[in-house]
């Protein structure tokens, strides 16, 4: 029988279900300020998880990454530093602000921000810098958290993929002064859209509450710009109880990845991804190179993989600065980022999550060794 193995596979149970359906009998499906029952619920949980003081539920990543730059302050004439080798996103949240994204390059074993060119890209215009953590691998969050103290800059990690990742004993979400999650429906833990934001400051979480629903006082009217961003009780009722599997879907997704590593790392030709000491993977994506590889070849790889029934697909391709969108408007040009366009001609993800039994991974390794040979 012919193999239909999916790149993300929602894990979606009675619990789920039984929220869901509750909200909908009680016929609350969302708060006037976006402050429901279970949006405080999932906040709640969710802070704490993360190991944070606050979390402000929002609709998501995108609408959380365009609230932090807000309350950063972020506007025209300044410029935020973000990764080129991620999803659009992060550079769209800076240029809906009317502030230039500037693209620093990545590390090319980690594919997150090399905080080396950060620092080439800093001048007297940088407020914010937005390292992304890549596949579920975190940024090194301690040399970016040193560049921006030093130059006085904000902290906003982009975790959309990162949820329960770790960097010295530390969940992604409580480096930043700001952090950012996504619940999209590709991400570890979903609510079909739907995002976050986490702080240690009672005043930014305040602040982003305000955002979120058009920059309302207390007496309903604007004092600031802001936007709707609410999310709905019904995605913060599947939210609170996907967090509650978490842990459980970690520990998948890191044993499928420890068993493609065993099945896949005799092939000479892939680079396979690494959990480097003191970090720990979050594992949404098991992203492999194929060293010295033209694009064509790596094309022509996924496709086959596809034709076999594994939906492994290329990210990030092409990276942000070669979209036309930004070419145009910011006159970025291709060979200004080096790692970051040498991931984008090589790299492809495959799937690693808790859906995965071990015949699928053998197979997936099994196909994978075939068409590089
Ligand atoms: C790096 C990055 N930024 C932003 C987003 C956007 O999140 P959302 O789809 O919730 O807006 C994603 C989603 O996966 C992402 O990976």
């Amino acid at each position: 029988m012919r193999k239909n193995i999916q790149l993300f596979q929602p894990s979606i149970g009675r619990e789920e279900m039984e929220a869901v359906m509750g909200v909908l009998r009680d016929k609350t499906l969302t708060d006037e300020v976006g402050s429901g029952a279970y949006v405080k619920k999932f906040e709640e949980a969710y802070a704490r998880y993360v190991g944070a003081k606050y979390a402000v539920a929002m609709s998501s990543g995108t609408a959380a990454l365009h609230a932090s730059l807000l309350l950063a302050d972020v506007g025209p004439g300044d410029e935020v530093i973000v990764p080129s080798f991620a999803q659009t996103s992060t550079a769209e949240a800076v240029a809906l602000t009317g502030a230039k994204p500037v693209f620093a390059d990545i590390n090319i074993k980690t594919y997150c921000l090399d905080p080396k060119s950060v620092e080439e890209k800093i001048t007297s215009k940088t407020r914010a810098i937005i390292p992304v953590h890549v596949f579920g691998l975190m940024a090194e969050m301690d040399a970016i958290r040193e560049i921006a103290k030093e130059h006085d800059i904000y902290v906003i990690e982009y975790a959309g993929q990162a949820h329960g990742a770790e960097f010295k004993g530390q969940k992604a979400g409580t480096y930043g002064d700001l952090a950012c999650f996504s619940f999209n429906a590709l991400s570890i833990i979903t609510t079909g859209e739907g995002g976050m934001v986490t702080t240690n400051r009672r005043d930014y979480a305040e602040e982003l509450q305000s955002i979120r629903v058009h920059g309302f006082g207390r007496y309903g009217s604007s004092e600031r710009l802001g936007h709707n961003y609410k999310m709905t009780e019904i995605a913060a009722a599947l939210g609170y109880y996907q967090l509650q599997k978490l842990p459980r879907l970690l520990e998948a997704r890191r044993r499928n990845a420890q068993i493609l590593t065993s099945l896949l790392e005799s092939v000479g030709r892939l680079e396979l991804p690494e959990e480097p000491p003191e970090y720990k993977h979050a594992w949404s994506l098991y992203t492999v190179r194929l060293r010295g590889g033209k694009v064509g070849e790596r094309n022509k790889l996924v496709m086959k993989l596809n034709a076999s029934g594994i939906q492994a697909k290329i990210y990030y391709q092409p990276p942000i600065h070669m979209a036309p969108y930004y070419r145009r408007k910011y006159g970025t040009r291709p060979r200004s980022q080096p790692n970051t366009e040498t991931a984008a001609r090589q790299v492809f993800s495959l799937p690693c999550h808790q859906g995965l039994g071990e015949e699928d991974l053998k197979y997936i390794a099994q196909k994978l060794r075939k068409l590089i040979k």
